[in-house]
């Protein structure tokens, strides 16, 4: 039951130190210099390496049934894919279909979610909006544990929220104590787009990014700015993707608004050329949306995690393989939306952040585990080395590498869009809730070992109405 590991150097968002740490159960017991333990201890040995906190992706999508298939990732592979890569807790997204109601949908995710071997949370969108989704929202945040709600301000016809439901539940958002959160995008917009670019006979994947350009983003960015600004709400930005939704989140904190922005890894170092390549499964394999931009933009976005107008990394993990991609052979507004990157992110945001001086190793702690666990309420339980926090915890090899491949990746879906690209900077162990859940390069994930992780809402419960 006891573990220590020894001789690491632990990185947490405020400070790198020396230290032994030592776990009991689920975890962190100790945490300090020469420590000593049982002599039945396990004694991981981490000299010539970090020690940091767990990773939390903000951002994926197991099991989901979307555009008329399912992700090929579940909760069982793709949280074991996580812990892989040194992700222990992930946050998905429960998504009730208009006029369903928020707790039915909300148990039937937690039913999938009963075989995740990674922690997991959930923020819960908002599709629609009457009296029984503003009831539904409080026993969420009461009695469920959550208390984010994500609106879908794209995906017109299914679920896009307009600004009746965007207005309506911030507003709820604000009384429950709970962050309102937004993919934004003008669903209007990239529906008429679309149309457009197909009557031209446009109908292959290099049309996806034509249909959605970064104004169509800006627009979404700056109206949900502005309805949080005049409620008084906070609010945090999903998949940002491009540099005029930065600048309105920039813009917005200069005025005092408490705005939050995320980054995936995907965005950070994928440019928008894939959608050129002569290999149409190769473009479709990268459809989602925002889509991949070009280079001035992840510049921006590496700008926005460097000072501070960005706070979290993710990934969107929503994997589909080529048959169902293909489904969009003859138009692309078929193409199921969603790429990949669990398994890579930490090292993908180590590499190209840390290795190239962009971060320092507690400013990467702190954009891919610390700040979500902060924004998300679930710090210090998550999000760093400390006694009383969870026992997740990656040892950290900076000089191990690793070339990303579909061929030798944990999840499932048979496509990488870091395919052949070599990090420095990996986890050789990680341990999830006190067990060793992958060690150099084993991977020994449990069905069913993760736990719903409760967060909860910013307010007391006697405050809510
Ligand atoms: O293309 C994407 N991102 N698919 C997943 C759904 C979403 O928009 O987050
Ligand atoms: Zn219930
Ligand atoms: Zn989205
Ligand atoms: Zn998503």
């Amino acid at each position: 039951m006891t573990m220590i590991i020894r001789g690491g150097t632990v990185v947490n968002a405020d400070r790198a130190f020396r230290a032994d740490v030592m776990t009991y159960g689920d975890k962190i017991v100790a945490v300090g210099e020469s420590l000593e333990a049982p002599p039945s201890a396990r004694v991981i040995d981490a000299r010539g390496q970090y020690v940091i906190p767990g990773g939390i992706d903000t951002h994926t999508h197991m099991n989901l049934p979307f555009m008329g298939t399912v992700t090929q990732d579940d909760f069982f592979t793709g949280t074991a894919a996580g812990l892989a890569g040194g992700t222990t807790t992930i946050m998905d997204f429960v998504i009730p279909s208009p006029k369903q109601s928020l707790l039915e949908a909300f148990h039937v995710w937690r039913g999938w979610a009963q075989k995740a071997a990674g922690d997991y949370t959930f923020h819960v969108a908002v599709t629609w909006w009457d009296d029984s989704v503003r009831e539904e929202m409080g026993i969420l945040v009461r009695d469920h544990g959550v208390n984010s709600f994500k609106h879908f301000m794209a995906y017109k016809n299914a679920i896009m929220a307009d600004d009746e439901t965007l207005v309506n539940s911030f507003r709820r958002a604000l009384e429950l104590g709970a962050i309102p959160t937004v993919h934004a995008e003008n669903g209007e917009l990239v529906f008429q787009l679309q149309q457009d670019l197909l009557r031209q006979g446009l109908t292959g994947p290099s049309s996806h990014p034509l249909s959605r350009p970064p104004a169509v983003e800006a627009e979404a960015a700056n109206r949900a700015i502005t309805i949080a600004g005049v409620l008084n709400t906070p609010l945090y930005i999903v998949h940002v993707s491009c540099a005029e939704s930065l600048e309105a989140i920039a813009r917005a904190r200069a005025n005092g608004q408490r705005v939050y922005g995320e980054a995936l890894a995907g965005h950070l170092v994928i440019d928008d050329s894939v959608y050129h390549s002569a290999d149409p499964e190769f473009a479709a394999g990268h459809v989602m949306s925002p889509p991949f931009r070009s280079k001035h933009h992840q510049a921006a976005l590496w700008h926005g995690l460097q000072g501070g107008n960005l706070h979290t990394t993710a990934t969107d993990h929503c994997t589909f393989c080529a048959a169902q991609k293909a489904a969009g052979k003859d138009d692309f507004t078929k193409i199921p939306n969603g790429c990949g990157g669990v398994e890579e992110r930490m090292a993908v945001v180590w590499d190209a952040g840390v290795n190239t001086g962009r971060l320092t190793p507690s400013e990467f702690v702190r954009v891919t585990s610390a700040n979500a666990a902060q924004i998300f309420n679930m710090y210090p339980r998550k999000g760093v080395i400390a006694v009383g926090s969870d026992a997740d915890i990656v040892v950290w090899d900076p000089e191990g590498t690793r070339t990303v491949s579909a061929r030798t990746q944990h999840a499932k879906g048979g496509f990488n869009v870091f395919e052949g690209r070599t990090v420095r900077g990996i986890p050789s162990t990680t341990m999830a809730a006190g067990k060793v859940v992958f060690d150099r390069g084993v991977l020994t994930a449990e069905e069913g070992a993760g736990r719903y992780v409760e967060r909860p809402a910013f307010v007391p419960v006697s405050a809510q109405s």
